[in-house]
């Protein structure tokens, strides 16, 4: 599965946003309060619409009034999504589009459909299609080659008009995309990594694959991957040790009374040290290891500034680290104020935002002619950027 395009509208400084083209690693540049948080933040939100409700979700970002767009609060938040994905055998690029309106003071759900082509040729048919809490969905998408008229709707009202559709009808394996669309929306990793939530004593019941948004369950995850997946784990280490000078070991260790520690082992020491007694960027690479190492790599991983406390001479072997994950099937999108990840990075991988009267636009660097001249002639994105290149807000 493969996020193709964004379309954003009325969604904090994102008044009128897209993304075209996106890159299976991209990063974003952008001066601070240019939107990349509120970009990445889009992603978490459609999770939460999805996991609760679109109310839930508003309300914890302050409700509908304070998340639409200064002076456009009578219009649609819209976020449309084109997502490349396999359905009954066939890959599709398949549309994904949500409009959120508040009607006497409620949010809900003004429109959400689903389309994509049913063959190579023809507009893109509705798969699913709701408005206020009731609309009609396909039950036999597979049946490429019937007509139209063939095809099976079932209409359906929700609980509630602040419930998405593809919620519900989801979880059923019958509605194909919705389903596949769901599981994306899910399992996408919007990164808000916490170096002292990932320290300490952790509770050891039970196993944990992924590491979460916030990293505590780092030991967890660490001791996972120690007893399932040993040859990770090894590398993970070596990296470790060609990257942080002293470490020779990480070792996950379950107490007495249940719970989980990391020690790391430091060659000239014989007892390794608690993991509350290593240096914040030691506990980082451990944790950004353990999370691009993945055995199931997220669809999509959203990461902020992942420079921060890392030495800058690993920035070359992060920015690979990313490729490899995204080659591995997961797309990565990250942000960035370090002109040494920028000098790893391809001038295809790159996307910058600009505020332009207090919303934002998005260009990409390919598409400035200035930019690819001094590309071609053997210049480095980060070099670039501390030059000022990624300041205007039309470029050439
Ligand atoms: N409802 C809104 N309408 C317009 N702009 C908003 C709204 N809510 C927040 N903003 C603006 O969005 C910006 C925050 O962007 P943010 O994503 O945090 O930037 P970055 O992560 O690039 O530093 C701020 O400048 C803030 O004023
Ligand atoms: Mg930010």
């Amino acid at each position: 599965m493969e996020l193709k395009s964004v379309t954003i509208r009325n969604f904090r400084a994102l008044q009128n946003v897209q993304l075209r083209d996106i890159p299976s690693f991209m990063v974003l540049v952008g001066a601070n309060g240019t939107g990349k948080t509120t970009l990445f933040d889009v992603f978490g939100f459609l999770r939460d619409a999805l996991t609760g409700n679109v109310r839930q979700a508003l309300d914890s970002r302050g409700r509908f009034p304070e998340v639409v767009t200064r002076g456009h609060e009578n219009e649609p938040i819209l976020v449309e999504l084109q997502v490349r994905m396999p359905i009954a055998k066939f890959s599709r690029l398949v549309t994904y589009h949500l409009e959120i309106g508040l009607e006497q003071g409620r949010p809900i759900v003004v429109r959400e459909f689903l389309s994509y082509k049913r063959g190579s040729y023809g507009a893109p048919y509705h798969f699913l299609d709701f408005s206020r809490g009731s609309g009609y969905a396909i039950t036999n998408e597979e049946d490429f080659r019937k007509p139209d008229e063939d095809l099976n709707r079932e209409e359906q009202v929700l609980e509630s008009a602040d419930i998405l559709a593809i919620k519900g009808l989801g979880q059923f394996q019958r509605f194909k995309a919705a389903s596949a669309l769901r599981q994306l929306l899910e399992n996408w990793h919007v990164s808000d990594f916490h170096i002292s939530a990932a320290r300490g004593r952790k509770e050891a019941t039970g196993v944990m694959e992924h590491l979460s948004e916030t990293g505590e369950n780092l030991p967890r995850v660490a001791q996972y991957l120690y007893e399932s997946h040993r040859d990770v784990f090894n590398e993970i280490l070596s990296r470790m040790q060609q990257r942080v000078p002293g470490i020779s070991g990480v070792e996950p260790e379950l107490t007495q009374d249940g719970y989980l520690i990391l020690r790391f082992r430091d060659g000239t020491f014989k007892t390794p040290f608690l993991d509350r007694y290593v240096s914040d960027g030691t506990i980082k690479m451990f944790a950004y290891l353990v999370l691009l190492h993945d055995p199931k790599p997220h669809p999509l991983l959203c990461i902020e500034e992942p420079e921060n406390q890392l030495y800058p001479t690993l920035m070359g072997e992060l920015a690979e680290e990313f490729r490899d994950y995204s080659r591995r099937g997961g797309q990565v999108m990250v942000s960035t104020h370090s002109p040494d990840l920028l000098n790893a990075i391809r001038i295809e991988e790159v996307y910058w935002l600009v505020k332009a009267e207090g919303v934002t636009q998005i260009r990409r660097a390919a598409d400035d002619r200035q930019i690819v001249k001094y590309m071609d002639e053997g210049d480095k994105m980060g070099y670039l950027w501390k030059q000022g290149f990624f300041t205007g807000a039309n470029p050439a």
